[in-house]
């Protein structure tokens, strides 16, 4: 798989701050594909729109992961430029790694991510922190594989965990 990376933070696009997500995201996932490009964009709707589009339409990323923006503070809009920018919901995915996450800690229920498909590309939000991206990642990455499959038209190894009799 190829993977994009989008930081959203006033602070870290400003240097203020030093993304760690970012890299951990490309850390993580590096057993299952290479990241293609990475970038930082500050919490403003437009600037993340434009981002998503070109992540999704010119590097053609099979997954975008969005880092940062999805809670409750004032500048938080990265749900809604995602929302902006997706052409079908995939909301099995944001709301799998918030059942998980909630397990781990209540304040889970605080992020507002979403996920969804434009193009070729899946695009998921996860929180900022790194420990809460460690904790998504862990939870959604192998299931990601078949994601990226089925988005590519591939749909015969859907039954594939339920045995061969067709169920
Ligand atoms: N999810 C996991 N797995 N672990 C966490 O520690 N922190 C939450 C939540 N999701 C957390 C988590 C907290 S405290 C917040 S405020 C929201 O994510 C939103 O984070 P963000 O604004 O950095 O995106």
């Amino acid at each position: 798989m190829d993977f994009a990376v989008l930081c959203v933070s006033d602070r870290c696009s400003e240097g203020i701050c030093e993304d760690k997500s970012g890299p951990l995201i490309k850390e993580l996932t590096a057993g299952y594909g290479k990241t293609k490009e990475y970038m930082i964009v500050p919490d403003e709707k437009e600037k993340i729109e434009k981002a998503l589009i070109y992540l999704c339409d010119e590097v053609c990323a099979d997954v975008v992961f969005t880092t940062g923006g999805t809670g409750f503070a004032p500048r938080d809009v990265t749900p809604e430029a995602t929302k902006a920018v997706i052409e079908k919901e995939a909301p099995g995915i944001a709301e799998g790694i918030r059942m998980k996450s909630m397990t781990i800690t209540p304040k889970a229920m605080l992020s507002r991510a979403v996920s969804g498909i434009r193009k070729g590309s899946v695009i998921i939000n996860l929180p900022g922190s790194p420990k809460a991206v460690k904790e998504s990642l862990d939870f959604v990455l192998p299931v990601l594989p078949h994601a990226v499959e089925v988005l590519s038209g591939n749909t015969l190894n859907c039954g594939g965990d339920y045995g061969k009799g067709g169920d």
